[in-house]
């Protein structure tokens, strides 16, 4: 289980690189043999109760609430009214307080070749307290709903906080499967960090529009009382030249509004945010993201600006992965991890999730920097700087799960399996975060695959103050 070079002239040099390798991959990775049926997974049938229109003429549907600033103060809330524009506000109110306050939001509406959305409100709460839970009301007259949600505590280094992580959901029964058991972890994602494609609604013929909005209608039931933090994915590009649809990410950008102002992004697409003790960095793996574009620029900005003190957690969420062993989709994200693991490395980064790969996967905390195309260097080692890379694209979409894996599993890659299912990253205090991949086929309670993540920023702080003593 060395780790092997291409060059065989530098042998000598690669006595060093080859003992720290060992060091850190002492136990071999883990492929699970898991048998699971081979059915394609079945998209729900429009009929299903997930689906179900709220009664009532015009009444609001397809609720849902992303985080609405750059702290954790602010929270935009989302939803469609089919027939006419109706009210534009939301009115709410601390639990413990009867005194309402409205804010008022903006609709938008957008067509894609012959489907006209419905009217799509999206509405900002600003300057929310911290850490309480607020009602709040949709709809006008007659026909109202109401939702509530909790707002994070306020950012700082010891703040415990649970997020859920979900990937690749579409809504087949296994995607239903999939939300049921986040719902029913015993431990509560307090927010999910959603790391792209969303409903799968371009797998319908001319991209069939009508699958965003029964999309909507299914991830109400959590999605419209916990914060979905999104990520785009190339099933949110919906760009069809033949049918006239040339605007990449209409459907996505029309309905889910992003805070990306707040962390002076210039597109949805990449953006930052706080949230209790986490500093959660969202990049765009179909966007412009080499050198001079303003993603990389706005990157290069982003990672030195994070305070560790005040949020120790750094969590990059992206659709492609950059290190993913199995077949389907190998390298697509390659360009990218060129580009950014420099500076993922140099920042310390904690963990790195994504999608698109319908499978489970962990990384060790391995990095392959050091390549410079002449010197051979090209297999990653073990880099203590490095984040954990976790590909979580196991939602349950109708394209079913990839089991095909490269053979044997490479060194860097700790756990690998094709199984449906979500993750949930709870942070215990600056220094200690817990992670559990939670299968569809186990218990709620089960995990099939954890890890004790230890701070990065932290630990080398530690470590450089008892090499000073
Ligand atoms: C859109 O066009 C397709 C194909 O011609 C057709 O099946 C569908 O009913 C049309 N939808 C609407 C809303 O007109
Ligand atoms: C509410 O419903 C009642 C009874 O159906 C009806 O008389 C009234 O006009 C409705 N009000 C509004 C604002 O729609
Ligand atoms: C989806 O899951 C929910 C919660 O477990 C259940 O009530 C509902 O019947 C399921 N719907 C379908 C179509 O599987
Ligand atoms: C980092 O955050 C801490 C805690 O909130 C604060 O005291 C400190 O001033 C911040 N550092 C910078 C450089 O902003
Ligand atoms: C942080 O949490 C871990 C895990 O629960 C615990 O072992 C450790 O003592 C905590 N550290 C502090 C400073 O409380
Ligand atoms: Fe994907």
């Amino acid at each position: 289980m060395g780790i092997q070079f291409s060059v065989g002239g530098y042998a000598y040099l690669h006595v060093g690189f080859i003992f720290l390798g060992v060091l850190g991959f002492c136990e071999a990775g883990l492929t699970s043999s898991y048998v699971r049926n081979n059915g394609l997974s079945q998209d729900m049938p429009l009929d299903s109760d997930v689906f179900k229109e709220p009664p009532g003429y015009n009444a609001p549907q397809q609720g849902h609430i992303t985080q609405g600033d750059h702290e954790g103060k602010g929270v935009i809330v989302s939803w469609i009214t089919p027939d006419e524009p109706g009210s534009n506000s939301v009115l709410y109110w601390p639990a413990n307080s009867r005194i309402k306050k409205t804010a008022h939001g903006v609709v938008v509406k957008y067509t894609y070749y012959n489907y006209t959305s419905g009217y799509i409100h999206h509405c900002t709460i600003k300057n929310l307290d911290y850490d309480t839970k607020y009602y709040y009301e949709l709809g006008a007259g007659n026909v109202t709903r109401q939702f509530w949600f909790l707002t994070p505590p306020q950012p700082g280094p010891d703040v415990p906080y649970t997020f859920g992580l979900i990937g690749d959901l579409g809504q087949t029964y296994d995607s239903n499967r999939t939300l049921t058991h986040y719902e029913l972890n015993p431990v509560k994602g307090q927010t999910l960090l959603f790391v792209g494609d969303l409903s799968y609604a371009d797998s319908y013929p001319l991209h069939d529009n009508t699958r965003w909005d029964t999309w909507g209608r299914f991830i109400e039931r959590s999605a419209a009382y916990q914060p979905w933090i999104w990520t785009a994915g190339n099933h949110e590009i919906d760009f069809v030249p033949e049918i006239g649809e040339t605007k990449p990410f209409k459907p996505y950008k029309h309905r889910f509004f992003i805070p990306y102002k707040a962390s002076q992004s210039t597109s949805p697409l990449w953006y930052s945010i706080k949230r209790a003790s986490a500093y959660i960095i969202v990049i765009s793996s179909y966007s412009a993201y080499g050198k001079y574009t303003p993603q990389n620029k706005w990157i290069e900005n982003e990672l030195p600006k994070v305070n560790r003190t005040e949020t120790p957690w750094l969590i990059v969420l992206m659709h492609c992965p950059m290190y993913s062993s199995y077949v389907h989709h190998y390298m697509e994200g390659e360009t990218m991890r060129v580009m950014y693991e420099p500076w993922f490395v140099q920042y310390k980064v904690d963990v790195v999730f994504a999608g698109h790969v319908h499978a489970y996967e962990r990384s060790e905390r391995i990095s392959n920097i050091r390549y410079n195309v002449v010197n051979g260097f090209c297999t990653p080692i073990t880099d203590d700087s490095a984040p954990v890379y976790i590909t979580i694209g196991d939602g349950g979409n109708q394209e079913g799960l990839v089991k095909e894996m490269t053979q044997p599993q490479p060194e860097y890659s700790a756990y690998r399996e094709a199984s449906y299912g979500h993750g949930i990253f709870d942070i215990k205090n600056s220094t200690h975060a817990y992670f559990g991949w939670h299968r569809n086929q186990d218990g709620f309670a089960v995990e099939a695959d954890s890890l004790w993540f230890v701070n990065r920023y932290w630990k080398s702080i530690e470590e450089t103050s008892v090499a000073v003593k």
